[in-house]
């Protein structure tokens, strides 16, 4: 059993420092925040993310995690601490290191025995040689000390699972022996170690994110391009998927890619790349395409009722995806934005976003359930998949709405269904519009020319 200290109760912290402490160690979780902090010793999680409010109870009740504002607690007898604090987008699009620099000169203030300073936050390449220069010039005495990277894969919504049942491990260090210890930590999950330098390991997570969204950003073009040409991109990634080269996750055309990570990861590779005198042309476009999937909505809304002014719309789904009531860069938040630019009266509803809907869109109305939430539309977005949605009454559906229209964001829906049920159905690269009037297939809208 070791003694660990994760400094930072966002997701990536609060999950890394109680699943540590279920595979046995002491953990103590550090953040400035006392109210979060307040939260945590009263048992209220700050976050929703299933499974670990049972688990942060279990380990509570054990005495293998406590929760503390103080550094010199949580440092105490500490081998390792981890960095696991924010990294918002700052200007231009750079990672804001504020936080991780507060975290490491206080580290090195407050440590009194050697440590390994481990960087769990996405940070841009070259940062852990940042953290060591930083720790060397504030420690008040030399004290030994190593740093290492070892990003994380967390997904919001599955947190725990990804962290218990890691698809590898990545280990970055100029100090093997650092690496090594930071190693046996993580020898009880039974995955793949990957030992690198520093550079690499942040360069591993950053590529790693920057492809995922490419291959979101991906699919949606084809969806595009299938939507002109009649195909159905539901279709076309399960045949690709079948090769092992290509692989059938993450191909799921919809509203493009939003939360904490891709939008802020592609951004600050952006960044980096850009001022390194490379042309990241590729993660442009990725952002490009991302962008447009919003407007497009607004496009074909456009195209379905004429004149939005006055319309009612109701957001089906709320947080950037389902099971997390996160909005950070969700679809909706963007979709809401520009149909409130238009005049239309947008009407919301999410099962587990709502109080954070309410704190990020103070003026939408917020509906009880999807069936309040048609009432008196003219048409529904479907923003985030959640599974209650796949088997709503869809007769009822239609029956609340003033006009039976539904923009399937996340292709959640059959067409044929839909149309049976009476509706005008879009979903995205579906091949064709759907109209519930006539067996005529409406072809679709002509694409958005993606450089605005
Ligand atoms: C992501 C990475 O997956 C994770 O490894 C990293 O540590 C943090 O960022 P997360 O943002 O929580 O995790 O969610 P994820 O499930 O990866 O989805 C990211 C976004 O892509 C969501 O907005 C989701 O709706 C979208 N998405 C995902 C698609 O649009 N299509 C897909 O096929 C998959």
């Amino acid at each position: 059993m070791k003694k660990i200290c994760v400094v930072g109760t966002g997701y990536v912290g609060l999950v890394t420092g109680t699943c540590f402490a279920d595979l046995g160690n002491r953990v103590v979780c550090v953040d400035i925040s006392d109210e979060k902090i307040a939260m945590l010793q009263a048992g209220e999680m700050p976050i929703y993310e299933p499974g670990l409010e049972e688990m942060v109870e279990r380990n509570v009740k054990a005495g293998r995690l406590s929760f503390t504002t103080s550094y010199d607690e949580g440092l105490t007898g500490a081998e390792f601490v981890f960095i696991a604090v924010g990294t918002p987008s700052g200007v231009d699009g750079e990672a804001d290191l504020r936080y991780v620099r507060m975290a490491a000169e206080t580290i090195a203030a407050t440590m009194s025995a050697p440590l390994i300073i481990i960087n769990k936050s996405t940070v841009p390449v070259g940062t852990g040689d940042w953290v060591a220069d930083i720790v060397s010039r504030t420690q008040p005495q030399p004290i030994e000390f190593a740093v290492v990277s070892n990003p994380e894969f967390l997904r919001e919504g599955s947190a725990i699972s990804d962290f218990l049942n890691p698809d590898r491990v990545v280990l970055g260090s100029l100090d093997k022996d650092a690496a090594e210890k930071v190693a046996q930590l993580h020898l009880a999950l039974r995955a793949p170690i990957v030992v690198t330098d520093l550079r690499t390991a942040e360069m591993i997570k950053y590529a790693s994110n920057a492809f995922l969204a490419t291959r979101i950003s991906f699919i949606n073009e084809i969806a595009a391009i299938c939507e002109k040409l009649g195909a159905d991109v539901k279709e076309v990634a399960a045949g690709m998927g079948y090769d092992k080269r290509i692989g059938r996750y993450f191909l799921d055309a919809g509203l493009g890619y939003g939360g904490s990570c891709f939008p802020k990861d592609v951004l600050a590779l952006e960044h980096m790349a850009l001022i390194h005198g490379t042309h990241p042309a590729l993660l442009r476009a990725v952002m490009d395409i991302n962008r447009d999937q919003r407007r497009r909505v607004i496009h074909q809304l456009r195209q379905e009722l004429g004149r939005l002014q006055d319309r009612h719309i109701g957001l089906l789904g709320l947080a950037f995806k389902a099971n997390t009531d996160d909005m950070r860069e969700a679809p909706a938040v963007e979709i809401a934005h520009l149909l409130r630019n238009e005049g239309v009266r947008v009407k919301g509803y999410d099962p587990v976003a709502m109080r954070a809907a309410a704190r990020e869109m103070p003026d939408m109305q917020l509906a009880e359930d999807a069936y309040d939430l048609a009432e008196g539309c003219d048409a529904i977005v479907v923003c985030t998949e959640w599974n209650e949605f796949r088997h709503l009454d869809m007769g009822r559906v239609r029956r609340a709405m003033r006009t039976p229209v539904i923009f399937d964001g996340r292709n959640l829906y059959d067409p044929e269904i839909m149309r049976d049920h009476g509706f005008i159905y879009h979903g995205v690269g579906r091949g064709i519009w759907l109209n519930s009037d006539s067996d005529d297939a409406v072809n679709i809208t002509p694409a958005i020319p993606y450089s605005v």
